[in-house]
């Protein structure tokens, strides 16, 4: 069966499904986007994505192509047609339209271009050692508005990149104060010499992570503190315990920085701890798709 994919009114078979040539998203990557993680056919943390996806829009001034509750009915059409009864992906893109070349915003007339796929992804990581992984570090080329969900992704596709190329999962983007901002497409957490735990304000220079804000809801109930101040590269390197979440790869450990093994090498007591607790967030979210 070939995946279904939602473009402008109409479920296609994926390689039928097109945008037009002059999309502005295509031009000069002037659309946003958003990733949903599906749980036994459940969205996870679907208004979280819905409400940052409102934001990016507003931010660029970029019109809605439907409701927000239109859009969760084709989120759940999509799912049932590409029959994800299981674990999966959700990816919406909107771009501000169609038109011809011209870098300033087209006539109101020109609708948004929506898209929506979705494909089924490997089952929630039950074994957290095994889920542990390496990134690397490097400079954070990107712009002032990374707050904003832009498909506008080459620094981060860069970034990624080079992790894989040094045997990495993530890079740990370095701003120009050599305090870590984020990687590359995930929030990062580090447990300091101190024992505190540590993540960026947030602020222009990181994503809103709709499971960075999940998992702060659940730090109360794990009796963990926070503490929202940014971390040196220094600081990473000497970290007690590094994680980095996504919504792909939910509270993921980081047991290796640039080649070198965090404290012991080994998943870390608070990591462990809120790996847990964002999977039992995940197991127990309560059925949204009818
Ligand atoms: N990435 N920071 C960046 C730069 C990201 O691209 C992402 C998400 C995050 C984490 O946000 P969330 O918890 O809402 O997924 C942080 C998505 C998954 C992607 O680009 O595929």
């Amino acid at each position: 069966m070939s995946r279904i994919a939602y473009v402008n009114g109409r479920y296609l078979p994926l390689p039928a499904a097109q945008v037009r040539v002059e999309d502005r998203g295509f031009q000069f990557g002037d659309g946003v986007y958003e990733v949903v993680y599906l749980h036994r056919g459940r969205l996870i943390d679907e208004d979280k994505h819905l409400n940052r996806l409102d934001r990016s829009l507003g931010e660029l001034r970029i019109p809605w192509p439907l409701s927000s509750k239109a859009l969760a009915g084709i989120i759940r059409e999509l799912v049932a047609r590409n029959r994800l009864h299981a674990n999966g992906l959700v990816y919406i893109q909107v771009t501000r339209g169609a038109a011809r070349r011209d870098h300033v915003f087209p006539t109101a007339a020109t609708r948004p271009t929506l898209v929506v796929t979705a494909r089924a992804v490997a089952a929630f990581p039950r074994d957290v050692d095994a889920w542990a992984t390496a990134i690397i570090t490097g400079p954070d080329q990107r712009w002032d508005r990374c707050d904003i969900k832009t498909v506008n992704l080459l620094p981060n596709v860069l970034a990624k990149q080079a992790a894989r190329e040094a045997g990495a999962f993530e890079t740990a983007m370095v701003d120009r104060d050599g305090m870590v901002t984020e990687c590359a497409s995930s929030n990062l957490w580090i447990v300091d010499q101190a024992g505190q735990l540590r993540t960026r304000p947030l602020g222009q220079a990181i994503l809103p992570g709709c499971t960075r804000a999940a998992l702060l809801e659940l730090l109360a109930e794990e009796r963990v503190t926070l503490s929202e101040t940014a971390f040196s590269l220094e600081e990473l390197r000497h970290a007690r315990e590094v994680f980095l979440t996504s919504a792909t790869n939910f509270v993921r450990p980081v047991i290796r920085v640039d080649g070198t093994p965090v404290e012991d090498g080994k998943v870390g007591a608070i990591t462990r701890r809120l790996f847990a607790a964002f999977a039992r967030h995940v197991q127990g979210a309560l059925s949204n798709v009818t």
